[in-house]
């Protein structure tokens, strides 16, 4: 029994989920994995802070580098997000010593992703981040693994759950815009900068891992057509309604004969629809498939638990031995992808 010895970077609302879960369920996680799965070492700024949980037995470093170097780290777990700084410079110095990385930074890798799967590659590592894309939603691994035998056809859904939260509670409460944010921000859905959430930049750069998945081609979140929902008021909401629809920021992903379409923008759904009945911080993902036809998922895309779940099927993968290229092929043959400009919806 080697134990996979984890090194946690970011204490906040997913890193002390899966702190939580990992104190709370470690037999149960052992007997699945074959193994132990511990934490080592952990890293967050303030050292000080009660977080609600305990960090007793665990090595602290205040810089994430220092722990993604140290000795008895196994995988590198990258909670701290951003696309710059820190995170990015942990996440190469566990490649770069041939650790494998979980995160759940969808900028990270929706700026820097060709770059970081080379280097995983090139090092012997693998980069999962199950928690990037729609929380809780398995996703990736659906992408990755159970539908790997289709050619995908399309991709679409609803990616962020500050935006559902917003936008459908403004309908059913008749609230505004900055009751419901604060309520967001309570329930730990909101990016470090909010404006990546109702600006539609989040929701894009999930879009963006999802079609370079689907596709095999090269992430390129910058041919990302988007429009956050900061422009939406209560008067439009309702005049949907009266009309028999809602409004959703959605995405949609496929291939076309122009190019590769990436466009993430408020759309109006039917109220009857499954998409249009999603309420509150769910999500849901609608991928298409040559012979799957049709799958749809649905689930909590955002807080603590979810959020924590996700990372933790990517630890117990890793625990298990799979090892899949971080966009499903290897990353030297991802192409490079015409962007398609999408007609309106
Ligand atoms: P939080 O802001 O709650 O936590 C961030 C953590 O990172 C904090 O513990 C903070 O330390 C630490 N940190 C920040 N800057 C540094 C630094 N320079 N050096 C070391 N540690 C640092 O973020 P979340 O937990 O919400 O999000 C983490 C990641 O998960 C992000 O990439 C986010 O996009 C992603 N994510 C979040 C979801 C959610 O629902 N919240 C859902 C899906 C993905 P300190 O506590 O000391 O300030
Ligand atoms: N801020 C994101 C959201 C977190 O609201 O969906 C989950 O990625």
């Amino acid at each position: 029994n080697t134990p996979l010895r984890l090194g946690i970077a970011g204490l906040g609302t997913v890193g002390t989920g899966v702190v939580k879960i990992i104190r709370q369920q470690a037999a149960l996680l052992s007997a699945r994995a074959g193994r132990d799965v511990v934490i080592t070492a952990v890293s967050a700024r303030d050292q000080s802070r009660d977080r609600g949980v305990s960090l007793t037995g665990y090595a602290w470093e205040t810089d994430a580098v220092a722990l993604a170097k140290r000795d008895d780290v196994d995988v590198f777990v990258e909670l701290i997000g951003g696309d710059t700084g820190v995170a990015k410079d942990a996440v190469e110095a566990a490649l770069a010593l041939g650790k494998d990385v979980v995160t759940a930074n969808k900028a990270l890798l929706a700026h820097h992703g060709q770059s970081l799967a080379e280097m995983a590659e090139n090092n012997g590592s693998v980069i999962r981040y199950e928690a990037a894309v729609a929380g809780g939603i398995p996703v990736i691994k659906s992408l990755l693994e159970g539908l790997a035998g289709n050619e995908i056809t399309r991709v679409m859904g609803v990616m962020n759950g500050t935006c559902n939260y917003i936008l459908t509670n403004m309908e059913k409460s008749g609230r505004g815009y900055n009751a419901l944010f604060d309520e967001c921000a309570e329930l730990g859905y909101l990016e470090a900068d909010p404006n990546l959430d109702v600006g539609g930049i989040d929701a894009g750069h999930k879009l963006a891992l999802l079609a370079s998945i689907a596709f095999g081609t090269q992430v390129d979140f910058d041919a990302v057509e988007l429009e956050g929902i900061q422009r939406i008021e209560l008067q439009d909401i309702k005049h949907a309604a009266e009309m028999g629809f809602r409004i959703k920021l959605l995405g949609v992903t496929q291939m076309t004969g122009r190019g590769l379409e990436q466009r993430m923008t408020p759309c109006l759904v039917p109220a009857e629809s499954p998409l249009g009945q999603l309420e509150g911080g769910t999500n849901m993902v609608v991928i298409e498939g040559n012979h799957v036809e049709q799958v749809v998922l649905r689930g909590p895309g955002a807080g603590m638990g979810p959020t924590a779940s996700a990372v933790m099927g990517d630890v117990m993968d890793i625990a298990r031995g799979i090892r899949i290229p971080t966009f499903g092929v290897p990353a030297a043959k991802l192409q490079k992808a015409t962007s398609a400009k999408a007609a309106s919806p």
